[in-house]
């Protein structure tokens, strides 16, 4: 049976004045669509500080067609191509078509994006027919929006931040959302922020592999409670990996952009043999999941554990203005970007699915949307073209912005007094009858479990058994260890933070897991080695999961 709180609503103590719309999560699905909605209440929870989200780590940039004779339609194509077959071909056209007049947006909000002769610099990456990736700081794209957008955002008065604040569950009540569940997580106080408008835009699911470019907090909290309100989760086996991460000198990992290749790098194997020639027209270039393809088979061929990056055919002047921080990055690990090769290897990057959502971003649960990477809007199919991730944010957060706008124009002036009367009836009733949906566990702050040997097991499996390369065997395996501990009790009802966070990871491999075993063949990121051929007849569908059911839905 599917759990439905992490933390059972009896245990709430405090139940916050109605708002107008919560958003969770503060990259940059969430901020620009709190900023659009700046003229309402709205709330923005984040589970660490404003900044710190994927969004900050995104280097090569953000695409758009902005200068012919590249057009929008090119990069619909690219797009389709790229998602091999599985695209929602109107969510491709809503995302492209609208992407130039995001990137006005943003410049509007204080976005500098980097200029060569008088013009916005572009670049290519893989999968892209034009130069149509803007950048900026060289490659720095995300921190610079990041940055941009949390400073405008603290100058709109009507938005509240909570840094700090976990959000935990969605309330629902007569099949609408009616709040979010949250913990302070400086005084582990539990509280209820009643509102008719939820939006998740958390992140990623990175955390569930042992080497991905995700920061920590991307544990896949979003999926996971959206999942357990009861909403629908699409595409959810497509996991992105990135060929080019480097390993640092004290374990770490770093992303060394596509654009980088855009540029013209090269890839070589450890003999020193450029081996995309001959294998994709694209060469370097060719979408990620077929680098990431080719690369795992001249890692096997060669028996090396890398292949290497190759920069130093590229003049300096040019690699010094476009690139400083992989530059600086790398002089930190005793390495020359201008007479080096760089040791690369693919890490997990990016999750193409998520909660299923309509062009307008609404979830089936009313009064819940999605945006994001948490989001899946069907745009990436089976492997999201390079740098369409962040505009995907910008395009979907700002169709979310229209609906909720329009919601609460036509919303009926005691909505706030409904809202927060229903969800205080719940907290009440739960109290009352003593009621526990997770088992009747007393929270405790200390914590008994071994968490660190817990996730640190939980990454082993995830990335041995369920990462590039999956087989009916492997998942099966995973698919254990996944069923013994998430019927664990311990992990529910508790204010600490790793095993509360544990909880959803272990939610979102199960969800991982359910629909890599559906799907028996092997499209864009999705590889089955017992399945190694793509079949557009049985499998041009999306896979669905809700509760404990499965749907599919046929790409047009
Ligand atoms: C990169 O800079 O290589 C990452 C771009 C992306 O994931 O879209």
């Amino acid at each position: 049976m599917i759990k439905r709180f992490l933390v059972n609503p009896s245990y709430i103590e405090n139940i916050r004045d109605y708002t107008d719309c919560v958003i969770i999560g503060s990259g940059i699905a969430g901020l620009s669509t709190a900023m659009r909605l700046a003229d309402h209440n709205i709330k923005v929870l984040t589970k660490s500080s404003l900044s710190d989200s994927t969004t900050w780590y995104a280097q090569g940039g953000v695409a758009a067609a902005i200068k012919k004779p590249d057009f929008w339609e090119t990069h619909y194509r690219d797009t389709l191509t790229a998602g091999q077959g599985l695209c929602d071909r109107e969510a491709v056209r809503i995302l492209v078509k609208n992407a130039p007049g995001m990137i006005e947006d943003l410049i509007e909000a204080g976005v500098k994006f980097d200029i060569s002769e008088g013009e916005i610099s572009l670049t290519t990456e893989g999968g892209h027919s034009f130069p149509r990736v803007l950048h900026a700081g060289g490659d720095a794209t995300g921190e610079e929006i990041e940055k941009k957008l949390v400073s405008h955002s603290r100058s709109l008065k009507l938005i509240d931040f909570y840094p700090e604040y976990f959000a935990l569950d969605i309330l629902t009540g007569k099949d609408r959302c009616i709040g979010v569940m949250g913990m302070d997580i400086k005084s582990g106080k539990l509280e209820v922020f009643p509102t008719s408008n939820v939006v998740i835009a958390s992140g990623g699911i990175g955390q569930l592999y042992e080497l991905s470019t995700n920061p920590p907090i991307s544990t896949g909290d979003g999926i996971a409670m959206a999942f357990r309100a009861g909403a629908e989760i699409m595409d959810i086996e497509f996991v992105q990996f990135h060929p080019t991460v480097f390993r640092t000198r004290d374990s770490g990992l770093f992303l060394i952009s596509e654009a980088l290749r855009g540029e013209g790098a090269y890839l070589r194997d450890c003999r020193g043999n450029r081996f995309m020639v001959g294998r994709h027209p694209k060469e370097e270039l060719a979408p990620r999941d077929i680098v990431v393809k080719e690369m795992i088979r001249t890692m096997e061929q060669s028996r090396c554990n890398f292949v290497y990056l190759d920069a130093t055919h590229i003049p300096y002047s040019h690699l010094k203005i476009r690139f400083p921080n992989i530059i600086s990055k790398l002089r930190e690990n005793g390495l020359d970007l201008k007479k080096d090769l760089i040791k690369v290897s693919p890490a997990e990057h990016y999750m193409n699915g998520g909660i299923k959502t309509d062009y307008d971003g609404n979830t089936n649960i009313a009064g819940l949307y999605s945006c994001g990477e948490t989001a899946a809007t069907g745009a990436h199919g089976a492997n999201r073209l390079a740098s369409n991730s962040l505009m995907e944010g910008l395009v979907y957060g700002w169709k979310i912005y229209q609906n909720i706008e329009k919601r609460l124009r036509e919303s009926s002036p005691d909505i706030g007094k409904n809202v927060k009367a229903a969800v205080e009836k719940i907290i009440d009733n739960e109290k009352r009858t003593g009621k526990k949906q997770n088992g009747d566990k007393v929270i405790t702050i200390e914590t008994k479990i071994d968490i660190d040997t817990m996730i640190s097991s939980l990454k082993n499996i995830m990335s041995s058994k369920v990462g590039i390369l999956r087989h009916a065997e492997s998942l099966q395996t995973a698919e254990k260890f996944i069923g013994f501990h998430i019927k664990n009790e311990n992990i529910y009802n508790r204010k600490d933070v790793r095993v509360l966070e544990f909880a959803n990871m272990l939610m979102v491999a199960d969800l991982i897991i359910r629909a890599a075993s559906i799907r028996e063949e092997s499209r864009g990121n999705h590889l089955r080695e017992d399945f190694p051929g793509k079949d557009d007849k049985k499998w041009r569908k999306h896979i669905i999961l809700k509760d404990d059911k499965v749907y599919f839905k046929k790409v047009d």
